[in-house]
Order: structure tokens, then sequence, then C-alpha cells
């Protein structure tokens, strides 16, 4: 606000007012909108369908661990290869991320609930090989490995190479009927060349449910199955979204942290000169949510037109950043250089695990961290970088976890998908499709030859030349 970092800079009283009378109206239309049974996303974690997803998702995990248990050696699956790419790659990284150690496939079996994950979300040759010759040497004959193919359309030229790799060297490995064995799809449960596969080749599914586009998935099965794979509570992960969600339904928006957050964020990308937002946990784990919230917020809101047709590109940029590492990287452009960022911290009141920091070398400099813990010092940091952007009239905010559970993952992830709802209405722009990444889509068809995609070959020569 201007009383802390000036007029110049910060909202003032009267403007954040002005704001709120808006933010208010956009709630109604919201809930009208959600009446009408177009916001699927938000209905994912409301009775009957949280239930619905949380019966599915458990019983084909169930199928899972049974099959391992009776045909593989030890009766344990102990590698999970997600494929997919964006929206349905992106939440079960930062699920894994987040609510996992950071070493859980650094550990064994003994000591590690749920097969390892990789979630390959490219089609980097030197990844994808590295990860199946590490596989082979790990696991030779792949009976404790499975494959976990995820794509709404099917369509997607990522997903699909792999997909088509992945099935062949599994069926290499295990024979055709074994093969379809370690294969869960997670796809559209009616159409698409995904749904047209699963049905020919009888692998076991989940639905990406109607409705619901890639980037606001991650509490449908799409996120869902590889985080109950690896033993996470999902249900009190719907649990803890469904309470965001119902404090991002109050009217008022002094009670409704989506709608201050996007007012607050698009005010300042659109009125003033602020348009880049910088998301800056104070936590390792919480770093790849701020990678899926990058992608929910970029391609959510870049648009080239708005929902009257008129070119406007708008959106904000989304930059994650991780703290304390940052700070000695990114931090110094944050406080002197352009001030046209807003920096959102996520803090942690506490931490899985502690570590304190001992006593006894005597060299009287260092004294001073004797007996603290990293997560006071790692808090303390955070709490100086606030400060020092204030000296500097660098607008800031703090998202404070008490801990990092299912139940505060899951209302952060709510939160930020409310967040952008309101941010397409503030924007007036539609915040659910995605043209420009569609464009991509189909020039790649192009330049590898699909049939019926050639002129989107010949458009990219003409344009860059041959
Ligand atoms: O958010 C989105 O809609 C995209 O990121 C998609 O998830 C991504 O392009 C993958 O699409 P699909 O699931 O159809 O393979």
């Amino acid at each position: 606000m201007s009383n802390r970092i000036g007029p110049e800079h910060g909202l003032s009283g009267d403007s954040w007012a002005g704001l709120c009378s808006r933010l208010g109206a956009l709630t109604d239309q919201l809930r009208e909108t959600q009446a009408a049974g177009s916001l699927r996303w938000r209905d994912l974690v409301r009775s009957p369908l949280s239930e619905e997803h949380v019966d599915q998702v458990s019983e084909v995990a169930d199928q899972v661990r049974a099959y391992y248990a009776e045909s593989a050696p030890g009766g344990r699956c102990k590698h999970m290869v997600v494929l997919g790419i964006g929206g349905s790659a992106l939440g079960n990284i930062a699920l894994q991320a987040a609510l996992r150690p950071q070493t859980h496939n650094l550990t064994s079996c003994k000591f590690r609930p749920g097969p390892r994950l990789y979630v390959m979300d490219n089609v980097d040759p030197a990844l994808v090989g590295d990860l199946m010759l590490q596989l082979e040497r790990a696991d030779p004959g792949l009976q404790h490995t499975m494959v976990n193919v995820i794509s709404k359309s099917g369509e997607t030229a990522e997903t699909a190479a792999q997909f088509l790799i992945f099935r062949d060297w599994l069926r290499r490995h295990l024979g055709a009927e074994r093969a379809g064995r370690h294969i869960v799809a997670i796809t559209d449960s009616s159409q698409g060349t995904m749904r047209a596969i699963v049905d020919r080749e009888g692998y076991l599914n989940l639905p990406v449910p109607d409705g619901v586009g890639g980037r606001f998935s991650v509490l449908s099965p799409v996120g869902l199955f590889s985080a109950c794979m690896g033993e996470l509570d999902i249900a009190h992960l719907l649990a803890g979204a469904a309470d965001m969600d119902r404090q991002c339904s109050e009217s008022d928006p002094h009670r409704n942290p989506a709608a201050q957050l996007a007012g607050m964020l698009i005010e300042f990308a659109t009125n003033r000169g602020k348009p880049n937002h910088v998301m800056m946990p104070y936590s390792n784990s919480l770093y790849m949510l701020a990678d899926w919230y990058r992608q929910l917020w970029a391609e959510s809101l870049g648009k080239r037109i708005d929902l009257d047709g008129r070119e406007v590109f708008a959106g904000a940029t989304p930059i994650k950043a991780l703290g304390t590492t940052d700070q000695h990287s990114q931090v110094q452009l944050y406080r002197e250089g352009p001030n046209d960022k807003v920096i959102g911290f996520v803090e942690v009141e506490r931490f899985a695990h502690d570590v304190t920091i001992p006593s006894g070398l005597g060299v009287e400099a260092l004294s001073y961290l004797e007996g603290k813990t990293l997560g006071t010092l790692l808090n303390a940091e955070k709490r100086a970088t606030e400060y020092a952007l204030v000296e500097s009239n660098r607008p800031n905010y703090t998202i404070r976890m008490p801990e990092i559970s299912e139940y505060t993952v899951g209302q952060f992830l709510m939160l930020w998908q409310v967040a952008t709802a309101y941010a397409g209405l503030l924007l007036h722009i539609d915040a659910y499709d995605q043209p420009a990444v569609e464009t991509g889509k189909v020039a790649t068809f192009g330049l590898m030859g699909r049939p019926g995609y050639e002129q989107w070959a010949e458009k990219v020569d003409k344009s860059l030349g041959g």
C-alpha cells in the first residue's frame, strides 16, 4: 500500500476501495457462471464429483498394486513414469515435489511409500533415452515399472511420441499382453485419439473430466492418480481445496483471498506499470508449485483479443524464484532494477524437519548462528528481503502456510485457480482457451509430415525461410 511504499508505487486506500467494489460484482458473476455449469474445475472439489474421483482413483491404484503384488518379485511397483506435458504434467510434478521428500527418488524401497516418480514432460532425447537406460539397469525386464500416459486429446505430439516409445519398450521387455497391464491412461472419457487407443488396447484408465482444461486439472484424476500411487492423502488435498473454494466464494473481497490477489496483481499490471509477478517460495518443496502457477497465469491470461474481439495483448508475466537461493541471483534486480514487478513470497511456519546449527567452532563471527535452526535462518532471510524491498518501494506480499501438508497445498492450488478466474474477468478475456499454443501444435504436425497439415509446413517455410 502507498503508506508503506509511497504513492507512486503503492495502492492508496481509495483506489483499493474502488477495486473492492468491482471485485464484489465479479464474485456474483463467477457464481452465476458456475451455476450455469461453466466452471467445471471448481466442481472437482465439491460433492459428489470429489468423492467420485477419490473412489475411482483409489480403485485403479488398488488394482495396479494388486497386479504388481501378484506379478512382480517382491510384490511392488517401484518405478512410475508419467508421460504428459503442460497441464497434464505440471500438477503431478508440483504435488510430488511439495508433499514427498526431495530425496524421494533416491530413497530405497524400504523407506519409500509408493514408486519412484519420473514425469517426462519433454521430448529431449537425452532425457528420455537416459531414463529408459537407467530403468533397464534398475529393473531388468521392467516387472516393477509402470507407465501413466496423460493426455486429454491424445493428439499432443510430445506425449504421443513418448507413448509410442514407452508402449513399444514395455512390449519388447514384457510381451504384448503383459505390457498393457503396465499402462494406465488418463484421457477424455468419450472422445479423442487416446480414448480410441484405450478402448482398443484395454488399458486401465481414468477420465479427464468434461469441461476441465489441462491447467485447471490438477485436482482431477490427472493430478490425483500419481499422488495416490505415492500414498498421498488425496481426500485431504481435496478438502483443503474445497475449504479454500468456500473462502474464495465470499462476496466481501476483504474475506476473499483470491479476489484480493487477482485485484491487486491486475491493478499493478495494468495501471501501475508492474506487469511482472514473481512467485518466490522460501521452501524448496514449494518451488514446483510456482512452476505449476506459472503455466496457469501465463496461459490463462496472455491473450491477444478480449471478449469483445478487441486487440488488447493482455497478460502479466509470471516469474518463479526460490528463497534464499535467488537472493544471491535475482534480488539485486528486484530491488534496484526497473520497478515493474510485484514479489509474492510464500513462507512456511513449521517445516517437516528442522535442523539445528551446532555450536563449538569457537569463531566469533559465526557464533550468532549457533543453536539456531535452519528454519529460523530461512524465515529471517525472507523477512530481511521483504524489508529490503519495502525500503526500495517495491510492492510485495506474503502467503504464509502454517505447514506443508496435503490440506495446505490443496488450499494453495485452489487459491490460485480462483485468482486466475478473477484475473480473467478483470482483464475481460477468455481465461480458458490457448489459441497461441494450438498454433504451435498444428504447425508441428505440418513440420512432422502429418497428413492434412501440409499447409502448415508451407506457412512455416514461407514465414521463416526454407
Ligand atoms: O493447459 C493446457 O490445456 C495445456 O497445457 C495442455 O494440458 C497440454 O497442451 C497437453 O494437452 P493434452 O492433455 O491434450 O495432451
